[in-house]
């Protein structure tokens, strides 16, 4: 099963978004098996990824809440499917901005309960882009019902949205 809705086609789309520098900086929070961290690096990103049970070897074991790296360290913090289902999703985008440079970037994508704008303001990020992919999120849960596969987190009742957004660090 993909770990994401959309899966790379979705990552691409976010990096065409973004439109990152050649051979930036970037952190993958909540990296998985590391197939986006391939992709990264595959596209010339110097990138790194972290989650707190990694599924590959590329990945370093930590907790995306409180990450090891210093202050303003990346030019960008990717995550896919992953601040919702730490727990805390005000606290990760806290913490994707202290990582990030000033007018880093932010490449989210992600299960919303409520609007994300005032999420982002709080933790002082600016939204450039922001797209609805919530018939995305429909079919992978779907098809994880339909295979009888895991699903990736607990889900609250309740209406939600499943948004990909591009936001800089102001
Ligand atoms: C739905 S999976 C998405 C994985 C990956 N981003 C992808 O798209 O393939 C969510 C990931 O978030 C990770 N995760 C959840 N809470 C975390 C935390 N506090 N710190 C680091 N990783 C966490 C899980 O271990 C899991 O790998």
């Amino acid at each position: 099963m993909r770990s994401h809705p959309g899966g790379e086609a979705h990552t691409r789309r976010m990096l065409e978004l973004a439109a990152l520098p050649a051979g930036a900086s970037v952190l993958d929070m909540g990296a998985g098996a590391g197939d986006t961290l391939a992709l990264l690096r595959a596209l010339g990103y110097d990138a790194r990824g972290i989650d707190l049970a990694p599924r590959s070897e590329t990945v370093e074991e930590g907790d995306l809440l409180r990450t090891p790296y210093p202050d303003a360290s990346f030019d960008a913090v990717l995550s896919e499917c992953a601040f919702f289902v730490s727990g805390d999703q005000p606290g990760a985008l806290r913490e994707a901005r202290r990582v990030l440079k000033l007018g880093g970037r932010l490449l989210l994508s992600d299960v919303f309960f409520e609007e994300p704008a005032p999420l982002l303001k709080a933790a002082d990020f600016e939204i450039e882009s922001e797209e609805d992919l919530s018939p995305l999120w429909r079919d992978y849960f779907l098809e994880a019902l339909w295979r009888d596969e895991p699903l990736c987190c607990r889900i609250p009742k309740g209406k939600c949205s499943y948004r990909l957004l591009i936001g800089r660090k102001v």
